[in-house]
């Protein structure tokens, strides 16, 4: 595979982890100047327990049944264009594949940072267990670690990374990921029949292509956790992206909407959902590819995985012709998404600066 997916070379900085332990515990050292970064008083955060401004809750039941499947179809375009983001519930993945895959995931975490070493990033791939978008010794660093792996399909994995503790860790990720696409194809369905497009459109870009799966490991910041950032605002270069976060109590995606940062209190069972860019491209804008980032809590960490469904990289990628409403323009440049994916993967990340280049006058 010519895989920009797979990522470039990153510069090695701290296990945040392991520093995360010496900054929080009795003789606690004080947190790396490179951490932080961000302004507590800069940023409106609308208060979590504001409902009102909750992200949208979409029914995948009411999806598939006819007698409600027009209503929210409207419900979930309305959602991906005001928000890019919605919560989905009734979604159909087996209970089973989501708990195994959260133990396994948080299993990985939970091992002696030498184990999970066996699985470290390594200078040709963005791959394995480590920091992402490490660009410049002078940047500001996030507060979490990561194992990235390429799941799916099957012949694109790369095994070096690949955590063999937990032992079922493996069977674990190939079920979620397999059962998580089929979900991510069919709301495609849907997004594309919502916009009055044919359903087989917007999946026949993504179905059978790349998929991603990025851990990430958020350790709690006890002296500072106002003033670091567990991942910068950004994008995801991807279509959809289908997150699961292993702890309810701990709040700390946000979501950006009108200048203000939106929480999100994910819903017990339920599915985080985004438009990533490839999907605000190909719909000509009719999605919205959102900017978001996750804050840090003083005392509990938070462990979330996310799952990445990218178009096929060999491809050209602009807005597709029935995806142009009639009247409209095309409103974005056609690119080769290997170069889009290389500049997301060489850059720091930076809101929505790299699609907002593809948008046309
Ligand atoms: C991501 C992401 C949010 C979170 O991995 O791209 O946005 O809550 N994660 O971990
Ligand atoms: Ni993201």
């Amino acid at each position: 595979m010519a895989d920009a997916a797979r990522g470039m070379e990153s510069l090695p900085v701290a296990n945040v982890q392991a520093l995360a332990e010496t900054c929080n515990n009795g003789v606690a050292e004080p947190v790396p100047r490179r951490y932080l970064s961000k302004d507590p008083s800069a940023e409106e955060v609308v208060a979590a327990d504001d409902s009102s401004h909750a992200i949208p809750v979409i029914d995948f039941r009411k999806l598939l049944d006819p007698e409600s499947s027009e209503e929210e179809c409207a419900r979930l375009g309305s959602a991906c264009h005001h928000w890019g983001f919605f919560q989905l519930i009734n979604h159909g993945v087996p209970d089973e594949v989501i708990a195994n895959l959260m133990k396994d995931v948080v299993g990985f975490f939970k091992q002696p940072l030498e184990a999970k070493k066996e699985c470290a990033q390594q200078a040709d791939s963005l791959e394995g267990y480590g920091q992402a978008f490490v660009v410049s010794e002078d940047q500001k660093l996030d507060w979490a670690d990561m194992l990235y792996l390429i799941v799916q399909p099957r012949e694109s994995r790369d095994m070096r990374f690949w955590p063999t503790r937990p032992a079922s860790f493996r069977d674990s990720v190939d079920s979620y990921s397999l059962e998580a696409s089929k979900l991510a194809y069919h709301l495609l369905e849907f997004m594309a029949k919502g916009v009055g497009a044919d359903p087989a459109s917007l999946r026949g870009v993504f179905q059978g292509q790349v998929r991603g799966m990025r851990a990430n490991y958020y350790p709690p910041c006890r002296q500072a956790a106002d003033r670091v950032l567990g991942l910068s605002p950004h994008t995801d270069p991807n279509g959809l992206t289908l997150l699961l976060q292993m702890n309810h109590d701990v709040q700390g995606l946000q979501v950006s909407k009108d200048g203000r940062w939106f929480p999100v209190q994910a819903l017990d069972g339920a599915f985080v959902v985004n438009v990533g860019d490839a999907l605000e491209i190909v719909s000509n804008g009719a999605f919205k590819s959102v900017e978001h980032r996750a804050v840090i809590h003083p005392t509990k960490e938070r462990i979330s995985a996310a799952l990445f469904h990218f178009p096929d990289q060999d491809r050209m990628l602009g807005p597709l012709p029935e995806l142009v409403k009639k009247g409209d323009r095309v409103r974005y440049g056609t690119t080769s998404y290997q170069d889009f994916l290389k500049q997301f993967f060489t850059a720091k990340l930076d809101g929505r600066k790299l699609i907002e280049s593809f948008k046309l006058e």
